[in-house]
Formats: structure tokens, C-alpha cells, sequence
């Protein structure tokens, strides 16, 4: 059925979301609020500031939309779910309590611990000596979480004291993190591997869409400060049947139960990031929202119309498991010289302008200007393929990343290896 769907954000997540829904043909009409270069070629882009709820619901009913998907977690913490429902809008996304689960990540190792769900240890604390008493028990390696909105970055990983106590002076003296690190979790530092699952949930049921192996460090080796996510694949090579069954036993029905038990209606997207300890999945954090790049890579193997889920999602009507394609799929972020920390925009952006092919190339922090497409963000473009093999795909990526070329534009060779 043909819909006015409204997708907020303005990331390769974003156009990634848009790319399926318009891949379906199925004349949906498609906009995007902010959106970006790539999502203005497959609908239309309403400028608007995700934190002014009245200005999202003004262009909601001037479009008349059916149906709106939010992309990134800040409006969903700071509760744009419940002001859109509130005026009567269709909209898919946890509310304000509901997104605590990423919003606030003692509240999410409270909810792991009432729940019985699998987590490290950890210490809630308010004050640099809280901290620093709890992180002596814990002993070295320490992991200090910015309890709440970091962006990707409020988490240390101390391996000396000297580490521990330029940290605790970031949070509690220099004040980097603002508010967001004014209390921390301190955690026990697990040691295994990671994979991110993702389930889309109705408010009763959920369904597993994928799941992906990220890349979070900026450079090759995994080594380089912590990013937002230079590259994906997936499925991740650590979900088999086994682990999945697992998954769904030891967290994924547990959370379901728990939020039921504090009468919260569930509805949106949920990324779990866990780390495997010896065959048991730990859960690392809970995100109320798709990744990015994940999204990039998992939505490409769903093998049914993203809208239906997305309807079905609304109707509480989930089906209990979807089809995926037997294939492979791969993202690599090409991002400018200096991120995450300072970068140049503006950079003129050569090998890309005329190609609209969201199955190969999408768009994420690019401008268009008068004189063509220019980079606006740190992470610029994402390079993808799929393949019938990750080693097909991984083939396929760099090959293609090759003829995109900007300024001091840098990315990882080891994905997928
Ligand atoms: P997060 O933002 O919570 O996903 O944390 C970023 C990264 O820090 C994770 O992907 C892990 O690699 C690492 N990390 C976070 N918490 C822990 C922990 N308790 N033990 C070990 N590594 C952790
Ligand atoms: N790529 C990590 C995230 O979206 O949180």
C-alpha cells in the first residue's frame, strides 16, 4: 500500500532507510527531515531542528504523513515519540521512558540487573570519589561510561592509574562530557568478542532483523580513537543458530519481560550490542534505535518490504521472524583526515555527484553546493556491497571505494577480514 512516509535524520542510516523504502516501488512518497544530498535525490528534504517537536508535527501534517521513523537517539530521549503521539501522529520509536535504556546507561545496567539479563559488574557513581573508590575495587582494566548522551564517546577504557586519573579529571574537573558525565558507570572490563543484534518491536513481540560485526576504532587493526563506526558487515560470523537461540533465551526475552513488568510499551527499533565471555552474551549497551553504519548493511538482507514491517510494527502486529538472503553485505565509511576529533569541511568531492545507486553508494555528512557535492560531516560517504560471500563483498567494496576520491579523505582496509 502506497504511504507518506517521513524518515528524521540526516546520516547514511538515514538514506539507507530511504534507499529500501524506495526500492520497494511501490510509489510510497518519501521525505526526509533534515536529510541529506543522497535522500533529496529519492524524496523530499524538510529542513527541520529534531529538537523542536512542534516544528516536526507542523510538517508532519502539512505532508499529511502516514507514518514517521526516527533515525537518531537524541530526539528519542528527549521524549519526541511521546509529543508526536500525544498530537495524534503515527510514529515508529520508543518514547522518553523507553529510550532511557540508551539515554541513561545506569538506568540500562539497573534494568540488565532486575531482569537477570547477563552484564558486567558495575558501580553507579556521582562523584569523582565514588569513581575513583569504585575503579580501585574493580581494579585495572577499568571501563569509566558516561551515564548519559555521549555521541559514541563517553566510554574510557583505563589500562594504568595514570589513564584512570586523566579520565576521572575529564569527567569530574575539565568536564568534556558535560552533564552526560557527571555520573558514571564504573565497569568491570570484559574481554571477548563483539556482535550488535537488531529487533524491531511492536509493544507486545519482537522479530530479529540482523545482526553485524562494527568497526569502531578509526584505524586499521583496530587501533586509533573510538569513532562512530568506520565499517560493517553482516550477519556477524559469531551469530549461528547456537548463539542466537542464546541470544533470544538470555536476553532478548528477559528484556521483553522486564519492560512489560515496568509497563513500558515498546515500540521501534532496539540495537543490543554484547560481547561473547566464554559462549555467554554480556550485554554491553542497549541502543533504542537502527546503527550507523549498521543499517547500511543490515537492511540490504531483509528479504521483505521495509514499510510492512514498519506497518506492522504500528499495528502491534510483528511477524515473529523474517527471511533474510542468504548473502553477505559490507559498508566501508570514508571519512575526512582528523576525525572524530577536528576535520575540515566544505571538500570538494570528485567520483560521486552522478551516482544514485543507494545498493552501492550512500551518503552521509555531504553538502550540495552550486559548484557540486562537498563533505559537511566527519564521516562523509559509505561504500557498499553484497555479495554471495563477505569475501565477495569485501572484493566488491574496495573496488568501488576507489573511484570516490576528496581532500585528506581516509578509510580502513580491514573490513570484513
Ligand atoms: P559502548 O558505547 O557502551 O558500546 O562502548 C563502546 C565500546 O567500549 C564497546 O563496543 C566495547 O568495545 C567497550 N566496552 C564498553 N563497556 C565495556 C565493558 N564493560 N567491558 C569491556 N569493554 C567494554
Ligand atoms: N555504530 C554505532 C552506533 O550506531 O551506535
Amino acid at each position: 500500500m502506497m504511504s507518506r512516509l517521513m524518515v528524521l535524520g540526516s546520516g547514511g542510516r538515514e538514506h539507507a532507510i530511504i534507499w529500501s523504502l524506495s526500492r520497494e516501488n511501490r510509489g510510497h512518497e518519501l521525505y526526509c527531515a533534515p536529510g541529506n544530498p543522497g535522500t533529496a535525490l529519492l524524496g523530499a528534504n524538510l529542513p527541520v531542528d529534531l529538537s523542536d517537536a512542534a516544528s516536526v508535527l507542523a510538517l508532519c501534517r502539512e505532508h499529511n504523513i502516514d507514518a514517521v521513523i526516527v533515525g537518531p537517539e537524541a530526539p528519542l530521549v528527549n521524549g519526541l515519540v511521546d509529543d508526536l503521539t500525544a498530537a495524534g501522529q503515527s510514529v515508529l520509536g520508543p518514547t522518553k521512558s523507553a529510550a532511557r535504556l540508551e539515554g541513561s546507561k545506569l538506568y540500562a545496567r539497573e534494568f540488565m540487573a532486575a531482569a537477570g539479563i547477563p552484564h558486567p559488574r558495575y558501580h553507579a557513581c556521582h562523584t569523582i570519589d565514588e569513581a575513583r573508590t569504585a575503579a580501585e575495587q574493580e581494579g585495572l582494566p577499568v571501563v569509566l561510561k558516561a551515564d548519559g548522551l555521549a555521541a559514541g564517546k563517553g566510554v574510557v577504557i583505563a589500562t594504568t592509574g595514570a589513564e584512570l586519573e586523566q579520565a576521572l579529571q575529564r569527567f569530574y574537573i575539565t568536564r568534556d562530557f558535560g552533564a552526560a558525565g557527571s555520573s558514571l558507570s564504573i565497569e568491570q572490563c570484559l574481554t571477548g568478542t563483539e556482535m550488535s543484534i537488531f529487533a524491531l518491536c511492536d509493544g507486545e513481540n519482537y522479530t530479529v532483523l540482523g545482526t553485524a560485526q562494527d568497526y569502531k576504532r578509526a584505524f586499521d587493526g583496530d587501533r586509533g580513537p573510538n569513532t562512530g563506526g568506520m565499517g560493517a558487515i553482516s550477519p556477524s560470523p559469531l551469530a549461528t543458530p547456537e548463539m542466537m537461540n542464546q541470544i533470544d533465551a538470555l536476553v532478548l526475552k528477559p528484556t521483553m519481560a522486564e519492560l512489560k513488568k515496568r509497563g513500558i510499551v515498546y515500540r521501534g527499533f532496539l540495537y543490543i550490542g554484547v560481547m561473547l565471555v566464554k559462549g555467554i552474551p554480556y550485554v554491553i549497551e542497549y541502543n533504542v534505535r537502527l546503527g550507523d553504519p549498521e543499517t547500511q548493511v543490515v537492511l540490504p538482507l531483509i528479504d521483505m518490504p521495509l514499510s510492512e514491517l514498519v506497518d506492522s510494527a504500528l499495528a502491534g502486529q510483528l511477524p515473529p521472524a523474517v527471511a533474510l538472503k542468504p548473502l553477505s553485505s559490507i559498508c566501508v565509511v570514508m571519512a575526512v583526515k582528523g576525525y572524530p576529533e577536528g576535520y575540515k569541511k566544505g571538500l570538494p568531492i570528485t567520483g560521486f555527484d552522478d551516482i544514485i545507486d543507494g545498493d552501492t553508494h550512500l551518503h552521509a555528512g555531504t553538502r550540495m553546493t552550486g559548484s557540486g557535492l562537498v563533505s559537511a560531516g566527519g564521516r562523509v560517504l559509505n561504500i557498499i556491497a553484497t555479495g554471495s560471500s563477505l569475501s565477495v563483498a569485501r572484493k566488491q567494496v574496495y573496488e568501488r571505494i576507489g573511484a570516490v576520491k576528496f581532500p585528506g579523505s581516509f578509510y580502513r582496509t580491514d573490513i570484513g577480514i
